[in-house]
């Protein structure tokens, strides 16, 4: 059996998770009757101090859900370069809510307040594009699982308060920030306007996002899900996969982090210039392949013939990302199999 770690999201829903999925109550949820979704929304709204929640198929319909209520066409969100909203959504927020967005960059993603308060623009007239809301990512995806430091957040969200600008958190990994920093949920919650957690990623549950939000703005969400048409019927056989990935699967996430580090510590004592293992504070590990003569592209597809996936993310740029179908042998074998790649 080949080692995939091309993401958290290829894992297989355990035994334990089936069962829950086997007996959840279920209602139509279009109708607001299904009870386990209503738990689900009310259960991960009160964890981060929010009004509301609704749930979603996927992330990035949590996140659009939510920008499309911030936003307005024509004006504009700001976010950093390599953010899921701006690199892996398609282009969705123009395409459906004429959204323009611009962006600034930051070393893996790591969020310096500063840099989007100098950037933002609000109430910029009828000449230029106004700033209505800043996105932040929660772990950095492709920043290689970066932890948002809370200070910078606070302050952040402090200042684009005072200047009436919106904050939108995609907290897709907000799980694994958690874990790693031990930020309580309350803490994000508190400098965010709209928040999108996945419980589809190192959580394990098969489908499903809740986006988050004040109880007006999600219901305004609600009709939006009904109108792209992912109002969603018995759907609470899902949201009982989502509850049980929150009682079993958070605190479990520190073993993901550790294997990451393992893995980073080793391939950093075979090339340096591979990693440097204290960039890796949570389940992503970003591999920098540009002083090797291989591209990411050939490092994937010989790993993969060896047993092994990652992705290929850029030229240069590889990803493994730990999760919980992956254990300590795995993790072993991994590091042989990227070892004698790397020759
Ligand atoms: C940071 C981040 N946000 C949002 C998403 C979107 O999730 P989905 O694939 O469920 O649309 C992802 C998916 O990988 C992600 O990494």
């Amino acid at each position: 059996m080949a080692i995939d770690l091309r993401s958290d999201t290829v894992t297989q829903p355990s035994q334990g998770m089936r069962d829950a999925i086997s007996s959840a109550p279920v209602g139509d949820d279009v109708y607001g009757d299904d009870p386990t979704v209503n738990s689900l929304e009310e259960r991960v709204a009160a964890l981060f101090g929010m009004e509301a929640g609704l749930f979603s198929p996927t992330g990035s319909l949590a996140n659009q859900l939510l920008i499309r209520q911030l936003v307005k066409p024509g004006e504009e969100l700001l976010t950093e370069e390599r953010a899921h909203i701006v690199r892996a959504e398609l282009g969705a927020g123009a395409v459906f809510s004429g959204i323009t967005t611009r962006t600034w960059h930051s070393e893996r993603g790591l969020l310096n307040a500063d840099t989007p308060l100098a950037l933002a623009h609000e109430n910029a007239g009828p000449y230029l594009v106004s700033t209505t809301a800043i996105a932040v990512e929660n772990t950095h995806n492709f920043g290689g699982g970066t932890v948002q430091p809370i200070t910078e957040i606070a302050k952040l969200s402090a200042a684009a308060r005072e200047r009436a600008i919106a904050m939108h958190l995609d907290g897709a990994r907000i799980w694994n920030a958690h874990v790693a920093s031990k930020t309580p949920f309350a803490e994000f919650g508190r400098h965010f306007d709209t928040i999108s957690v996945c419980l589809s990623k190192g959580l394990g549950a098969p489908v499903g996002s809740i986006s988050l939000g004040s109880k007006e703005l999600i219901a305004q969400a609600r009709i939006w899900r009904k109108r792209y048409g992912a109002g969603m019927r018995q759907v609470g056989l899902l949201a009982a996969a989502g509850h049980y990935a929150l009682d079993h699967n958070i605190d479990r996430l520190a073993e993901d982090h550790a294997r990451a580090k393992r893995i980073a510590i080793a391939l950093a004592a075979h090339d340096a210039s591979l990693i440097n293992p204290a960039h890796v504070e949570t389940n992503i590990v970003g591999l920098d392949l540009s002083a090797t003569s291989m591209s990411a592209a050939d490092f994937a597809s010989r790993c993969k013939e060896a047993g092994l996936w990652v992705s290929a993310l850029g030229k240069n740029y590889a990803r493994l990302v730990t999760h919980l179908d992956f254990d300590d042998a795995q993790c072993d074998e991994s590091i042989s199999i990227m070892r004698k790649v790397l020759g």
